[in-house]
């Protein structure tokens, strides 16, 4: 009997797939079969690769290519074909978002959000998307047939709720606001991907986002897992291999009539 959610020797594509998801989704792909190609933004050799996913090294690579930069996903794309033949899936993962410990304009009102910082976020999540799709659904659309799959937040579905971090200002005595960039670039991908996925539709390349809720990492303040907790119908953040189960979806022959949708993984955040 055939598994009907087999990624078994499809070939993957990974942006950023060295961070905290992109290794969740690179080592679970790559364990049920998949071949993982990972675009990474800095170098990094065979030997680190072993190291990093043990027993996986034949079916995990990593390219040195920044979703900034269009030469670079040109040439990993070619050397990729060459090696593994035109890839199955492109998992748009790779992301930035402001950090909570960035200057305080940065982390300050939106009347005076510097330009700057906009522009680095947009680059990164939005237009980085669109390139690396460009280049890689060139060639599924040639092949007539892929899967891209957009990872997308619940700040771009809702906006980010202030007073999740209104903690912050009575602890430091320095208001924060939760930035406008990635909330922005997030709602920008969901229509990206509907515009991408009724573009290639007729050469049989899907195109969907997946929307995740907060996932549970040890570094987020408590009074904020407190306050965001409240908000989830499941009660809780998520783990981070719980993304795993819809990825793998998306990627397999499962979702063959899916496209231009949004799969919602958030424990019920914007069901509220
Ligand atoms: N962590 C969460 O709670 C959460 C929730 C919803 C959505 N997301 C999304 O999931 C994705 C992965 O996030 P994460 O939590 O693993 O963050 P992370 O910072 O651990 O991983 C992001 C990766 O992207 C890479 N990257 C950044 N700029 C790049 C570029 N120009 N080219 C190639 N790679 C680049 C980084 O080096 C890093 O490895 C992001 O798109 C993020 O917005 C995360």
């Amino acid at each position: 009997m055939t598994d009907l959610f087999s990624v078994r020797d499809k070939i993957i594509i990974v942006t950023g797939g060295l961070g905290q998801l992109g290794t969740q989704f690179s080592t679970s792909l790559a364990t049920a079969g998949a071949k993982v190609a990972i675009y990474s933004r800095r170098p990094f050799s065979a030997a680190e690769t072993a190291v990093k996913f043990p027993g996986l090294a034949d079916q995990i690579m990593v390219y040195h290519a920044s979703v900034q930069d269009r030469a670079a996903l040109e040439a990993a794309t070619e050397a990729l074909v060459a090696t593994w033949g035109v890839p199955h899936v492109l998992i748009n993962n790779a992301g930035v978002d402001s950090k909570a410990s960035a200057s305080a304009d940065q982390n300050g009102p939106f009347e005076t959000y510097p330009r700057q910082a906009w522009d680095e976020v947009i680059d990164v999540n939005l237009t980085g998307v669109m390139q690396c799709s460009q280049v890689v659904g060139t060639r599924m659309a040639e092949a007539r047939r892929g899967s891209i799959i957009n990872v997308g937040s619940l700040y771009g579905m809702v906006s980010p709720n202030q007073a999740l971090y209104a903690y912050r200002e009575q602890r430091d005595g320095v208001p924060f606001i939760k930035a406008v960039s990635y909330a922005a670039s997030k709602g920008g991908l969901l229509s990206l991907t509907r515009y991408m996925a009724t573009y290639w539709a007729p050469k049989n390349v899907r195109v969907n986002t997946v929307t995740f809720g907060g996932i549970k990492i040890g570094s987020f303040d408590k009074e904020f897992v407190d306050a965001f907790v409240q908000r989830v119908p499941l009660g809780r953040q998520a783990e981070a291999h719980e993304f795993n189960g819809a990825v793998q979806f998306l990627a397999s022959d499962a979702s063959t009539y899916i496209t231009g949708s949004n799969v919602v993984v958030d424990g019920g955040f914007t069901a509220w």
